[in-house]
């Protein structure tokens, strides 16, 4: 089966990537024929500086080699260097009702951050649905706030299909519910844009100064607490056994316990789950060149999957020859 994702380079890639994402693209790979880039195309819909953006897209590249990504096995690329999506884009944009598109939450979410309305924002989603059907996916795993986009990009294909013939393959999206949403330190959806991470590979002191400033209600020592609304235990729940997360349930119902006692276990657990990637990243980070070979080597093989489809795509509609 095929399996395709992306991610941003908009910034440093927290623990809400991690499980929302990162971890089931790294478990998908053994068993499919995995593709994953880094979509820097995506990232310049929010204007970043071009120095911010050639350093987020190395240090995506470390993240995901550091974490486990094989390149041996796994086709990875920087979207940009598979030019082709972007001429697929705009033929898809010619059968996209703008309608469809009108309907995204994720552009007026954005605008509502205060990114600037651009047109590339409003045109995420074709250029997304470019991405998932120039290499025929099957499967795209992905955070719960990407559903919409897989689901924009099946009406698209279907459109195309039904105009054109049978060309494009309608992927499904594959989305973890355990995981779907991780919060952040303030209680919102961990996100880049919110200031609110704990970063993958933060330090030990930053991820201690984080991890002590989730915000908690303020119920004291004595009182029992309610384990189903706290951050804290959501994201112990990432990274604890069964049973551990059980015994602490019980210890918010008694009451008797601080949140002290509780983040100093979650930052234990954190830096047990993580420490061990941060040396084989460091490494990686000595020896810029074998990364750029990787993403170089696996451009090559994207872009001779992509350059299939986008020739019958351009003969389907009339301009291929
Ligand atoms: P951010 O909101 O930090 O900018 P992105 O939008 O770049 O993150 O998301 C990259 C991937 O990580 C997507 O598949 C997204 O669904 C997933 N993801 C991001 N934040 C979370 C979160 N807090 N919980 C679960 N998954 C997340
Ligand atoms: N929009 C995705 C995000 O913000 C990134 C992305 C771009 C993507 N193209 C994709 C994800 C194709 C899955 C498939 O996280």
């Amino acid at each position: 089966m095929r399996v395709l994702s992306g991610m941003q380079p908009s910034g440093k890639l927290h623990i809400g990537n991690f499980f929302g994402a990162m971890r089931q693209h790294l478990h998908l790979q053994a068993e499919n024929d995995a593709f994953y880039f880094i979509a820097d195309y995506h990232a310049l819909t929010s204007n970043p500086s071009a120095e911010d953006i050639k350093q987020y897209t190395i240090d995506v590249a470390l993240d995901y080699l550091a974490l486990g990504l094989d390149p041996e096995k796994t086709v990875f690329w920087k979207q940009s260097d598979v030019p082709e999506v972007v001429e697929l884009a705009w033929l898809l944009s010619c059968v996209t009702p703008m309608g469809l598109l009108q309907r995204c939450t994720s552009y007026k979410d954005k605008v509502a951050q205060g990114i600037s309305p651009n047109h590339g924002l409003f045109a995420y989603p074709v250029l997304q649905a470019a991405d998932i059907l120039i290499f025929d996916s099957n499967l795209v795993p992905v955070g719960a706030d990407q559903k919409q986009h897989i689901e924009v990009t099946r009406d698209i294909a279907q459109r195309f299909n039904s105009i054109y013939g049978e060309i494009l393959v309608l992927p499904t999206e594959h989305i973890l519910e355990s995981v779907a949403v991780v919060p952040g330190v303030d209680g919102r959806k961990m996100s880049k844009s919110y200031d609110n991470t704990i970063g993958i590979f933060d330090t030990d002191k930053e991820m201690k100064k984080k991890v002590m400033r989730i915000v908690t209600d303020s119920s004291g020592v004595d009182d029992p607490k309610d384990p189903s609304t706290c951050n804290v235990l959501a994201l112990l729940k990432l990274v604890a056994s069964d049973d551990e997360l059980a015994e602490w349930k019980e210890k918010y119902t008694a009451g008797g316990m601080g949140y002290g006692t509780v983040k100093k276990r979650l930052l234990e657990l954190l830096l047990e789950y993580f420490s061990p990637y941060r040396q084989k990243r460091d490494e990686l980070a000595t020896d810029p060149g074998y990364v750029e070979q990787v993403l170089k080597d696996g451009a090559e093989r994207a872009r001779a999957v992509a350059s299939v489809t986008l020739d019958k795509v351009r003969k389907a509609v009339g301009i291929g020859k």
